[in-house]
């Protein structure tokens, strides 16, 4: 198929008699990014490692194609198409960074002068020049993480798996780091990426999928998954416990929180919703001293598709 980057129908993987991928499907477009979600031990490493000619699936998963390549039938074609930075870091300790980079390069079958103005360059763009002569096994975890991914794209490759890349990051070198993908998608690469944070899923993916129980639990872009669960609403906070009292009373369908002087509204957070009940605050000629929208975050998404089994799922905001 034209367009798609990567395509898995039916993946289908066990270890033993545990199923960890239970049919999933998967369609990239070409120069998009796609988070896949889940919680620990959900299959997303499996996924990966599948796609990216790891693993193998089981057999009865439908055809894969990575890059326009049939990966069962020809994985050289697939293996020359992708970078993977896999959960677990790559970076070889005894060596420098440097040095880790120039591996890669030789690798890939660069030129020793290419090799070095890539390494080079991508030493630069992670911000590991002053760190580039001493052995690996002196970075820091974020280093060893910004290692990994700068090793990854040694190749220029078109096609990248990152599994979890931020993890351990710190939120200047997370941003960064999102900058970087976010440079690569520009430049026509396709990202396939698997996080914990929801907040990367995002800011980053065109697309996002959430695992659960070896099963694509809900799909679609963030805006479309958040639409999929309750939980918006509209917070009064009032200081005067009289006022509260007041307001309570005349918004009986509001749930109340009378410790915090509270009382919530049902909304979806759409302009005419909030214009309404601001006006109806004023015809009661109720003023709150606080007003917020809370509209669910892809984290009550998470929590309502990836519970577990027995217990109701409830987005967290609306827990009392
Ligand atoms: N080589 C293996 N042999 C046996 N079981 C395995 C193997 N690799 C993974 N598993 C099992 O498959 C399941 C999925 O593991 P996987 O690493 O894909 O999860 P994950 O979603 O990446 O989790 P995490 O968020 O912790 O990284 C787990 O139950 C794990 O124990
Ligand atoms: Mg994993």
């Amino acid at each position: 198929m034209t367009g798609l980057a990567i395509a898995a129908n039916g993946l289908r993987k066990s270890y033993g008699d545990k199923s960890v991928l239970d049919g999933v499907d998967v369609a990239v477009p070409e120069g998009t990014v796609f988070a896949l979600l889940g919680p620990n031990g959900a299959g997303k490493t499996t996924a990966v490692k599948i796609l990216s000619t790891l693993v193998s699936a089981d057999s009865g998963t439908g055809d894969i194609r990575i890059g326009g390549h049939d990966l069962a039938a020809d994985p050289q074609a697939v293996r020359a198409a992708i970078g993977v930075t896999g959960q677990f870091s790559a970076v070889d300790g005894l060596i420098t960074g440097e040095e880790n980079m120039l591996l890669m390069a030789d690798l890939h079958h660069l030129s020793k002068q290419e090799g070095r103005q890539v390494t080079a360059e991508l030493l630069e763009r992670f911000d590991l020049v002053e760190a580039a002569k001493k052995p690996a096994s002196t970075y820091s975890g974020g280093m060893k993480r910004r290692l990994d991914i700068a090793m990854t794209l040694v190749g220029n490759p078109r096609i990248i798996f990152l599994d979890e890349p931020t993890t351990g990051l710190d939120p200047r070198s997370r941003h960064n780091m999102w900058q970087i993908i976010r440079e690569l998608v520009t430049g026509g690469v396709t990202v396939f990426l698997t996080t914990q944070y929801l907040e990367e899923a995002d800011e980053l993916a065109d697309r996002i999928a959430v695992l659960n129980d070896g099963k694509i639990a809900a799909e679609g872009t963030a805006e479309e998954l958040k639409r999929l669960i309750p939980g918006g609403h509209v917070r009064l906070r009032f200081d005067d416990p009289d006022t509260y009292q007041t307001a309570a009373l005349a918004l009986h369908e509001a749930s109340r929180d009378d410790e915090a002087l509270s009382l919530q509204i049902p909304s979806d957070g759409s302009q005419r919703e909030l214009r309404s009940i601001l006006d109806w605050l004023d015809t009661a000629g109720i003023e709150a001293d606080e007003l917020t929208v809370h509209t669910p975050d892809l984290d009550d998404v998470f929590f309502a598709l990836t519970g577990p089994a027995g217990i109701p799922n409830q987005p967290k905001e609306n827990v009392r």
